[in-house]
């Protein structure tokens, strides 16, 4: 195909199109060569996925297999010290997200009964509630504060451990091993540390809960007699991890992108009618869960390329979402649009098992925020604000606001 383009050499990372767009290396592969080869910072050559079609059909193909790292500390190639993966990785107890079938259905299967739309739908009245009072804990601060620490993070968190049946109070321990988790440039060692640090955690709870179960999901799960403890840990750290770094980003860059954009900002303001249709636009445009990895088991046609076998492909989500053969002006922030087709979750087998409830959170999130604080702005230069390209979840790491008492 294309020789004229160039091979990127590592992932391009650097927001240097602006905050909430893709880098501009990827958008001008996607146009150009939409499944791109790419070498990895060791000279591995690996694949890049960036078109929606390419992305969509990959997704939906376990032949791309999902075991493509030790958990969620994946990221091979990057982590120094991380040996370059030939073959597919032994999955990681419990930790299904890294799993082919028939492991993944065996696991998520148990699962899918406590997310479904009608449980989420049962559950928004508490989620209201959850968000109102850290709205009300929020309202009594002096500003200018920062919107993670105070709003962001507290309400995901707070919900998915009551879910659980996670101590809410010992969250200091496990936020600072999830965000520790998320760093992309260190060593094999710290994310090993964080690693464990979860993982001993998270074993001692649902021993206990296998011993005494409670009224949550991880006694629920822990009934399955034939799921050891190592798998329990494993799928419990996925639950946590995934439950509240994902939701938290999406909330914070959310409200800054919502901020940059003041006429959509009122208008979504002025009509609440807009604001699922909003959310769903708000996790196409910022897409904070970006890049995934999959391994090809067997040679693989994909975009009119072939993928030899064992390579070792990444997906950029944020591309695919922003890609105009699917997405009119796809780089507009549009809450008018109708985003349906969004690959903000993924698709196929892994697709999002928390949607339901991510959305239940942005919603409220939004709706309360938005309603309570009606001057809400920024409290400094949006150049200021410290953006996560550094970590494997997009987002903000604080957003100082502001608001008239
Ligand atoms: C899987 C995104 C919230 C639990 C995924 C995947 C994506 C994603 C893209 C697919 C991974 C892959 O194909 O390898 C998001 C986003 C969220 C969010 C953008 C918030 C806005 C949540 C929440 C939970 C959750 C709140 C809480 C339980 C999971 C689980 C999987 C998953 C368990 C693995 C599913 C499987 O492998 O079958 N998520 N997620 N997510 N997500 Fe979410």
């Amino acid at each position: 195909m294309t020789q004229t383009v160039p091979v990127p050499q590592g992932l391009p990372m650097e927001r240097d199109a602006g905050p909430f767009d893709p880098p501009r290396e990827i958008t001008r592969l996607r146009e150009a060569r939409p499944v791109s080869p790419m070498l990895f910072p060791d000279g591995h050559e690996g694949w890049l996925v960036t078109g929606y079609d390419e992305v969509r059909q990959m997704m939906a193909d376990t032949r791309f297999s999902s075991r493509q790292d030790i958990g969620i500390l994946h990221v091979p190639y990057e982590t120094p010290g991380m040996p370059v993966q030939t073959e597919p990785s032994p999955p990681t107890p419990g930790m299904f997200v890294a799993m082919d079938p028939p492991d993944h259905g065996r696991l998520r299967k148990r699962l899918t009964g406590a997310f479904t739309v009608k449980r989420m739908k049962q559950l928004e009245e508490h989620i209201v509630e959850v968000t109102e009072r850290q709205l009300d804990a929020m309202a009594k601060l002096t500003p200018p504060i920062d919107l993670v620490k105070e709003f962001a993070l507290p309400v995901p968190s707070l919900v998915i451990c009551e879910l659980l049946g996670v101590p809410y109070e010992d969250r200091e321990s496990f936020q600072a091993d999830s965000a520790q988790l998320m760093v992309r440039d260190q060593t094999l060692e710290e994310k090993m540390a964080a690693f464990i640090g979860m993982n001993t955690f998270l074993t001692e709870l649902v021993t206990r809960k296998r011993e005494t179960p409670e009224d949550d999901i991880l006694s629920d799960l822990g009934r399955h007699e034939d799921l050891t403890i190592e798998e329990l840990a494993g799928a419990a750290f996925l639950l946590l991890f995934a439950g509240h770094e994902t939701t938290a980003n999406m909330l914070a860059l959310g409200t800054f992108a919502l901020l940059e954009h003041p006429e959509q900002l009122a208008e979504l303001r002025a009509d609440a009618a807009l604001l699922p249709g909003a959310v769903e636009e708000l996790l196409r445009y910022l897409s904070v869960a970006d890049i995934f990895f999959r391994y090809a088991t067997e040679d693989l046609e994909l975009g009119g390329e072939t993928i030899p076998a064992g390579s070792t492909v990444i997906v950029s989500l944020l591309a695919a979402n922003r890609d105009p053969r699917r997405f009119e002006n796809p780089d507009a922030l549009d809450l008018h649009r109708n985003a349906r087709g969004l690959l903000s979750f993924g698709h196929g087998i892994h697709q999002c098992l928390g949607q339901q409830l991510a959305r239940i959170e942005m919603r409220a999130g939004f709706e309360g925020l938005l309603r309570r604080f009606p001057t809400l702005a920024l409290a400094v230069p949006a150049d200021e604000v410290r953006l996560k390209t550094d970590m494997n979840i997009y987002g903000v790491h604080a957003l100082p606001v502001t608001w008239t008492k």
